[in-house]
């Protein structure tokens, strides 16, 4: 097969957020919920991977498997444990990731704020509060104050559209509605609030004043650290599914305007690039939503190699901001690690396809995610990572699907 050169400086990489890998982040928000009676949490994040304390060696292994990026989250909760206390030592220890990342000679890709708020932030009225928008510029602007100078890329605010893209598409199912709505009220009660007040961005922000929040707060952040340095690149992600139309389907079509192409207008054309985030297709008939049974990855969501040109085009297509993918992935233990390597060949090969074909412009692939990680509402039952983590004594295994793709990186192709 022909060689396919990607675009030189093209960032290859593999991404992780700050609660989902850290420990111990008893500040935010998640890890309040995680704990309330009902919780629709399956376990404790606890200790997590540890990469608060084990950065070095995590950096040292992605750059002996040969990626040239890394996107990792700073925590709001530890920068900013009370408000507008913001924590030096933190932002120093988010400094020396930055420091070792640039000489191992990995371009960190920083995300100010993956789905976890501090408490604090959720007891004050949350996503829902017309004051957000300002102390998530406030935080970000301390951020870039201290990391600015070395951190060239940088994602305000990680997948806006997750918490209304869930709800559509129907995605919580069985007991999870229940429990958020039991966690929402013990957390109400807690705060002495209504329910209404306490609205964590994960999963409750799918109402359009939440909605309009986090667009503001994207802009404010965006001309924040524009103020300080115009080479950063600032961008936001988006989870985007590749919607396909069958037969015409009005369903479909709610879902492309509202949980695409409406963040992609209103936060992805706000900044210097959008962040594609993308895992799966999903299939319309007239009838709605067509069941498929074959080719599904661990969580069940069909695995297709044309999904990621597709969102990346589209992305393009509406906001002509360059593109950086800062996700991509699926959920496979050690048995399906190869054909975790063969879906993601294919639809590199697909992107290129697209890049050359619709000219799109790409700057970088990270996938998801770098380690077996904290997955959210499943606990540590999702296995994202290219790299096994063994959960007791927190020793890193890298699956051959690291080496498959830190491969690619090297050859800056395949
Ligand atoms: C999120 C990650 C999550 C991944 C896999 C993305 O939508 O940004 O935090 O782990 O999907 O479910």
């Amino acid at each position: 097969m022909t060689k396919l050169s990607f675009p030189k400086d093209f960032l290859w990489g593999v991404a992780t957020a700050a609660h989902q890998v850290e420990g111990n982040n008893i500040n935010s928000d998640a890890w309040l919920m995680e704990q309330l009676p009902g919780t629709m949490y399956e376990e404790l994040s606890g200790d997590a991977c540890d990469f608060y304390h084990l950065y070095r060696e995590d950096i040292d292994l992605i750059s002996e498997l040969g990626f040239n990026s890394f996107r990792l989250g700073v925590e709001w909760g530890r920068i900013e444990p009370t408000p507008g206390q913001f924590s030096k030592s933190e932002l120093d220890h988010y400094s020396r990731i930055v420091d070792y990342c640039l000489e191992k000679g990995i371009v960190p890709v920083i995300t100010l704020q993956h789905f976890t708020s501090p408490i604090w932030l959720i007891s004050e009225g949350g996503w829902r509060s017309p004051d957000t928008p300002k102390k998530f510029a406030r935080y970000s602007k301390k951020v870039m104050e201290v990391l600015g100078d070395r951190v060239k890329w940088v994602c305000t605010i990680n997948e806006s559209n997750t918490p209304l893209q869930l709800t559509i598409n129907g995605l919580l199912t069985g007991d999870i509605n229940p429990a958020i709505e039991r966690a929402t009220n013990e957390a109400a009660k807690y705060f002495f609030i209504s329910p209404e007040e306490f609205s964590p961005f994960f999963p409750n922000a799918t109402d359009e004043k939440s909605i309009e929040n986090l667009i503001e707060a994207h802009k404010l952040a965006v001309e924040e650290i524009h103020s300080l340095n115009m080479d950063i690149n600032v961008g936001v992600t988006l989870s985007l599914q590749n919607i396909v139309e069958l037969e015409p389907c009005q369903d479909a079509k709610d879902v492309k305007e509202n949980i695409n192409k409406r963040f992609l207008r209103d936060m992805g054309r706000i900044g210097d690039f959008v962040g594609v985030q993308n895992y799966t297709t999903i299939k319309y008939n007239s009838k709605g939503k067509v069941e498929e049974r074959e080719n599904l990855s661990d969580a069940g969501v069909v695995l297709d190699p044309v999904s990621l040109a597709e969102t990346c085009k589209l992305a393009y297509e509406i906001t002509k901001k360059p593109i950086l993918i800062t996700e991509h992935g699926v959920d496979f233990g050690d048995e399906k690690d190869p054909i975790r390597i063969k879906f993601v060949e294919d639809s590199l090969r697909e992107l290129y396809r697209s890049m050359d074909e619709d000219k799109i412009d790409v700057r970088g692939y990270m996938h998801w995610s770098f380690l077996d990680n904290f997955e959210w509402f499943r606990g540590y039952n999702g296995q994202f990572g290219l790299v096994k983590v063994d959960r007791t004594t927190q020793v890193r295994t890298p699956r051959p699907s690291a080496h498959a793709l830190g491969k690619i990186s090297k050859d800056n192709g395949l």
